[in-house]
């Protein structure tokens, strides 16, 4: 079924109402859900989000009701994956003159999935703003939320957030005001930030602060609940589910390196982790003494492992050491490789080769795909040279994933 909901003067909820058990990232959603687009009918008419591909024609449709379509000037992306961007190529192609809003790492995306290659982009960055004739929008970049292109976008007139994934709930809604819906939404909402945001727990943080400023009145989120009452209550949940706990975590860091390359990741990684209030050591395999390291890692909760690649190979004591490992009790011990290399990196598939005899849950890309959906961290971590702002962001997400790991 869509819908529609005037939300306030001028401005329009048009969705989806999905009540299947919807597959959605490995999860099934038993109480289904839905996909909000929203239409603000200002001089400059403007679409934030639409639908899944699978409703597209209907929301089309519907769309139309409350508007000329040819009359749409943006259409507002905020989060690339198909739920919510589906029906844009049916929409652009209706809206002939409509400029697509979105942050920069959408575009390609935007462009591949839906053959937009012609069209006007518009590409936004954190605090940009834009007039859409008589209401402003304000775009804050959420990273990671659910995937690296993501972004909200506040109304500063109505004071409202159209945040996406961010404080939604999957609920095939009846109604859809959590002040008109006649129950609590709280247990629909924690277990949507357990199952969807948990694994994110570092940018929710960020994107906390990046919003803390804002009068919000009212949230508008892209699956179930629009929030208008007792909107501070939903966003200290957030606050409060994602806060770390002071629990004595410890991480070890061991490295090996010929040019200073891999042991700059081993300090970023250090840096990072630490401002968690998490332990760290750090080894350089080939100065500290293997017993001292053997026993930092047997008392850690994640150890890191990091090599230079020469000749196809380990350098220094790496390999001695990981051989020393292989009769260990290291159990629940998470373990994770790294390194930076010339050409091939093969030091730290080795590395990874020799994790994976241990009885240490190694990290590796495929399986965090499979278990959280997220495909923006690397495990093994293959910096190539030295660390540029492609590297570091590289290092920094695969940082968090393991606070968040150690601290959820
Ligand atoms: Fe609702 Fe990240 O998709």
């Amino acid at each position: 079924m869509i819908k529609t909901e005037q939300l306030n003067e001028n401005s329009y909820c048009v969705g989806k109402i999905d009540d299947r058990d919807v597959p959605f990232h490995r999860l099934i959603l038993k109480k289904g859900t839905t996909y909000n687009s929203y239409l603000l009918k200002t001089n400059k008419p403007t679409v934030i989000d639409t639908v899944d591909m699978m409703f597209g024609k209907a929301y089309i449709d519907n769309l139309s009701e409350l508007i000329n379509l040819e009359d749409i000037k943006y259409i507002v992306i905020n989060h690339t994956e198909p739920d919510h961007s589906g029906a844009l190529g049916s929409l652009a192609m209706r809206a002939k003159d409509a400029t697509i809003v979105c942050t920069e790492p959408a575009v390609y995306e935007l462009k591949e999935m839906y053959r937009l290659q012609n069209r006007n982009f518009l590409v936004v960055k954190d605090g940009d703003k834009l007039d859409i004739g008589g209401k402003t929008l304000l775009f804050k970049i959420t990273p990671y939320l659910h995937t690296k292109e993501t972004m909200i976008t506040y109304c500063i007139e109505d004071k409202t957030l159209f945040s996406c994934d961010i404080f939604s709930t999957h609920v095939a809604v009846k109604d859809y005001f959590n002040d008109t819906c006649g129950f609590d939404i709280t247990e629909d909402f924690i277990s949507y930030y357990n199952a969807i945001m948990k694994p994110h727990r570092s940018y929710v943080r960020i994107m906390l602060d990046s919003i803390k400023d804002l009068d919000i009145k009212m949230i508008c989120p892209s699956h179930g609940f629009i929030i208008r009452k007792d909107v501070d209550k939903f966003i200290k949940i957030y606050d409060d589910l994602s806060q770390t706990k002071n629990n004595n975590k410890k991480v070890v860091i061991v490295y090996t390196t010929i040019r200073q390359n891999t042991k700059k990741i081993a300090e970023m990684f250090k840096d990072l982790i630490s401002n968690n209030n998490i332990e760290v050591l750090l080894f350089n395999a080939d100065k500290d003494s293997s017993d001292e390291i053997i026993k930092a890692i047997e008392n850690s909760d994640c150890t890191l492992f990091g090599t230079s690649t020469r000749y196809g190979d380990m350098v220094g004591n790496m390999e001695v050491l990981l051989k020393l490992l292989q009769n260990k009790d290291l159990k629940g011990i998470l373990a994770g490789a790294f390194g930076s290399f010339g050409w091939s990196g093969e030091g730290i598939e080795l590395i990874q080769e020799y994790l994976n005899k241990t009885n240490m849950t190694v990290l590796n890309t495929s399986s965090i795909i499979k278990s959280t959906g997220m495909n923006d961290v690397e495990f093994p971590v293959r910096i190539r040279f030295s660390i540029g702002d492609e590297e570091a962001d590289k290092i920094r997400r695969a940082a968090y994933y393991i606070v968040d790991l150690l601290l959820s």
